[in-house]
């Protein structure tokens, strides 16, 4: 009798000693279920990433020339072709990477293009007057609907590339 309760009771603490470390392996278990899903958003992303690099370069060269005050003939032809291919990188965005269920995301894509557009429309128009205005007004929205999807999606892109934007993020509240 004694040595059957004594096997119980060895029992009991086996049992007992063998679950703490069974509860101690559940508490890590939660950072790999965030590991699993993150490649599959990476894969998504690499795509968006790079058309975005490529809005980012075209945006750049009308940027840089927005301070001036004359556009020659040559300056309007690259203010023609950066804004043509803005337009087609933002409607490749749209169709790839629509976001139904976010509509300021969708609402500044659509701004986005339709700035470029405009963009186009001025510089095919050029030797209309204000055109030089009008265009610099453009980017200046061009400008207003990256800054805001960025700030929207908390990307922080200036100064270093968002790269370590997931780390810098706070944890929800
Ligand atoms: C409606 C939303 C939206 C608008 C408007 C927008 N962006 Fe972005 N941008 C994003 C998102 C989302 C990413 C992150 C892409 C990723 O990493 O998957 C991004 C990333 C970027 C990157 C980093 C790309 C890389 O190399 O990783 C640059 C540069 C960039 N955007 C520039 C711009 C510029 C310039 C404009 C405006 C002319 C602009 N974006 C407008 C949503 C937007």
């Amino acid at each position: 009798m004694y040595r059957i309760l004594t096997i119980c009771c060895f029992l009991l603490i086996m049992c007992c000693c063998s679950e703490v470390p069974g509860v101690e392996n559940v508490v890590p278990a939660a950072p790999e279920e965030e590991k699993e899903i993150a490649p599959e958003e990476e894969k998504e992303k690499s795509e968006l990433a790079k058309l975005m690099s490529e809005i980012d370069k075209n945006y750049k060269v009308v940027e840089e020339m927005s301070g001036w005050y004359k556009y020659k003939k040559k300056h309007w032809k690259i203010i023609l072709e950066s804004g043509r291919n803005m337009v087609v990188l933002t409607k490749s965005i749209r169709r790839k990477f629509s976001k139904p269920d976010d509509w300021t995301y969708q609402e500044l894509m659509e701004k986005m293009q339709i700035a470029a557009e405009k963009l186009v429309e001025v510089a095919k128009d050029k030797d209309k007057e204000g055109a030089l205005e009008d265009a610099q007004w453009q980017v200046r929205l061009l400008r207003r609907t990256c800054a805001k999807c960025h700030k929207h999606l908390d990307i922080h892109i200036y100064p270093q590339l968002y790269k370590k934007k997931h780390k810098e993020l706070p944890p929800a509240p």
